[in-house]
């Protein structure tokens, strides 16, 4: 038999395949987002998402501990206040619980990594991304407050904001605000690409964050659209935008890849709650093999082209790193 090529020659062992292995990831590249909570003593496990947690200021730092100790350094947080109004005044007070989690971490952890989820919808009544008009969010009002939200969260020493409400001209915004008080160095991590999604189901009942009526079709992004991605990540690219996000990741490889072809920026794909409550569900029936799930969608994520992973499971990633898997 005369044949010179055969693939199968590089597969022979695992030495060997590990040696021209095409993708390769780092923990450097990870990112666990961690629900911060209002109260004390509270560590309580998230329903739908087995194995999350919503900690209590008190008890964040023994997660933190857990994150070093595994390797992760960059966490993002999301608050759950104590109260919520139309206005979501709790998303940009001084004691608000993400800027009360920001300065306990930064003084307790300096060699962390922190980003702050910047949005409203956790803290308005109605469970919008901004502020409504009738039954519309509007965009305008909304960005004021969204700004304010960012400066608030990086007085409180975070070192990275990541607006995700989808709103026109908010990174324009918030660098702005950023820029005008002294903090030009501040990056932000646009949710650029966001789609609206039934992925984000278990994170809401996390962070109590469902709209009261309608959806967010009105804001985040049509999933049947491929071309509308390029528009927003250009826009948030020309508005200032420091890091390019695509959310969810597991259904949007090609999007991932679209916008790493495409865009000259650092590109972050966000394995989001509904990705990992399948996991866990699958897994707890036996149906699936959660370890290995879990490494062949982070190798699919990077291997699309992201550069950055944000990832419920950044631990058991950096464990399955630390084997070589
Ligand atoms: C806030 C926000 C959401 C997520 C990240 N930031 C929820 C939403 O848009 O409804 C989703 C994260 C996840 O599902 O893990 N706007
Ligand atoms: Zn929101």
């Amino acid at each position: 038999m005369d044949m010179t090529i055969r693939p199968r020659r590089l597969r022979k062992s695992e030495t060997l395949r590990k040696m021209v292995r095409e993708t390769r990831m780092d923990k450097s590249s990870l990112i666990y987002p961690l629900f911060v909570k209002e109260g004390e003593n509270i560590e309580e496990e998230i329903p739908s998402m087995e194995g999350q947690y919503r900690y209590s200021i008190d008890r964040l730092p023994y997660e933190l501990e857990r994150l070093q100790k595994a390797g992760v350094d960059k966490v993002m947080f999301f608050g759950i206040p104590d109260v919520k109004d139309e206005v979501g005044s709790q998303a940009y007070a001084e004691d608000g619980i993400v800027q009360k989690a920001i300065r306990e971490a930064k003084k307790q952890f300096p060699d962390m990594y922190l980003i702050t989820d910047v949005c409203m919808c956790e803290y308005t009544s109605h469970g919008h991304c901004g502020v409504l008009c009738g039954h519309d969010v509007e965009n305008d009002k909304t960005l004021e407050l969204l700004a304010k939200t960012a400066l608030s969260h990086v007085q409180a020493g975070a070192d990275m904001v990541a607006p995700s409400d989808m709103m026109d001209g908010r990174v324009a915004a918030i660098r702005h605000i950023l820029d005008e008080n002294n903090y030009k160095d501040t990056p932000i991590m646009s949710y650029a690409v966001k789609y609206a999604s039934a992925f984000y189901g278990p994170f809401r009942d996390a962070a109590g964050s469902a709209p009261s009526f309608g959806d967010r079709k009105s804001y985040q992004m049509d999933f049947h659209n491929r071309r509308e991605a390029i528009k927003e990540a250009l826009l948030d690219v020309e508005e200032g935008a420091d890091i390019i996000m695509v959310k969810p990741a597991l259904s949007y490889l090609d999007i991932i890849r679209e916008v790493r072809d495409t865009i000259d920026l650092p590109v972050a794909a966000y394995s989001v709650s509904g990705e990992y409550a399948m996991v866990k569900a699958g897994a707890k029936l036996g149906y699936i093999d959660e370890e290995r799930i879990i490494g062949e969608m982070a190798v699919s994520t990077f291997r699309a082209g992201t550069d950055i992973y944000l990832t419920y499971f950044a631990k058991e990633i950096a464990k399955l790193m630390d084997e070589g898997r």
